[in-house]
């Protein structure tokens, strides 16, 4: 009886330092990162598919994709949706999720430097990033992407050009 507390004690000391290590070595690694990491909140989602407008078939670059939550609104819809993400931790719970809900065939993660991201393939690109990041996203999309892209950017809005539309801080673009 006493072997198994300890047991059960040590099995719940050991899981809660694996917490600890991992939630430290996240924080950590996001510290370094030019562009943090912040969850998109649900009433923005709607917002932000509503403006995207995405179709089945269609392809979706999500540019610093996170937990993922904007890669299944669009898997939801048919689309094919590709994740540029460097943080392992969120890949590998986007992964964990799109193999639990079923969605492992429309929804990809790349685990590569947002910057050296594929634009010609996408339909349609999502952007999330500090206002003084923006210039930079805003040269680094115009220039690698297709004519007729939709952009919707979030928060912060590209500095040179005029959003087509706008609703609760989300922009909407289209090359
Ligand atoms: C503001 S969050 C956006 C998360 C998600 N798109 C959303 O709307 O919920 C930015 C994400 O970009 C990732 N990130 C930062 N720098 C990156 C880089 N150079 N390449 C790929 N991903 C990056 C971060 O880890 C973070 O998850």
């Amino acid at each position: 009886m006493l072997l198994a507390l300890s047991v059960i004690l040590l099995t719940f000391v050991f899981a809660g330092l694996l917490f600890v290590i991992i939630l430290f070595m996240f924080l950590l690694f996001d510290a370094f990162l030019d562009l943090p990491y912040v969850a998109t909140q649900r009433r923005k989602i709607e917002i932000i598919m509503k403006f995207a407008q995405v179709k089945k078939g269609e392809t979706v670059v999500d540019l610093g994709s996170g937990d993922g939550r904007l890669l299944f609104a669009c898997a939801k819809k048919g689309a094919r949706a590709i994740g540029y993400e460097i943080n392992p931790l969120l890949i590998f719970i986007t992964l964990l999720h799109a193999k639990l809900k079923g969605f492992s065939d429309n929804i990809v993660v790349i685990r590569k430097n947002l910057w050296k991201a594929d634009l010609e393939v996408a339909d349609v690109i999502f952007v999330y990033a500090k206002r003084k990041t923006m210039p930079k996203f805003e040269d680094f999309v115009y220039k690698n992407v297709k004519k007729g892209t939709r952009l919707v950017v979030n928060t912060n809005p590209f500095p040179n050009k005029k959003p087509l539309k706008e609703e609760d801080k989300i922009f909407l673009y289209q090359v």
